[in-house]
């Protein structure tokens, strides 16, 4: 039998994947994939995607659909923040205590633990899916197995479109 975590981890994957089937564009796609996953899951207080764009002068993050509070942080150049490491190394971050990472930009003073999942097109990252939470280590295996598994199907949402 599940335990209530699990089965809701379940539920949000099985709704994404119906989110999919009538996806129109992988724009309305990414903003049902952060509704979804801001309403239903307790500990993710902010979701939201990042994409990279080509910038002024490199690469650079820029707010793309999310929910929950405004951030300042609408254009994040990929040597800062959490999110610009994630990006720059094409890897999975969880920090399950901000305070303690010297690379966390803050968003929110209610902050403690964040995921940043990358999304790949082709092999190379073109974005990715942020979630901060107000309590910590609030991500664990499950949690990023479900946000991978978001990132996953936006990358091929994106695929299909390119
Ligand atoms: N905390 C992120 C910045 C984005 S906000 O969380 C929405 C970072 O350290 O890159």
């Amino acid at each position: 039998m599940f335990a209530p975590m699990d089965s809701k981890i379940a539920e949000a994957k099985r709704e994404v994947e119906q989110i999919e089937q009538a996806a129109k564009s992988a724009d309305s796609f990414m903003r049902r994939i952060v509704k979804l996953l801001h309403d239903r899951m307790l500990k993710y207080n902010w979701v939201g995607f990042y994409m990279l764009e080509p910038g002024v002068h490199a690469p650079t993050l820029v707010l793309g659909p999310f929910e929950g509070a405004v951030t300042p942080h609408t254009h994040i150049p990929l040597n800062q923040g959490i999110c610009g490491a994630a990006a720059a190394g094409g890897e999975t971050l969880v920090v399950d205590d901000v305070s303690q990472d010297s690379r966390y930009l803050a968003c929110s003073l209610e902050t403690q633990s964040e995921i940043v999942v990358p999304i790949f097109v082709h092999g190379k990252v073109v974005g990715e899916l942020d979630i901060d939470s107000h309590f910590p280590a609030a991500f664990a295996k499950e949690d990023r197995e479900l946000l991978e598994y978001c990132a996953f199907l936006v990358g091929r949402q994106l695929e299909k479109n390119n």
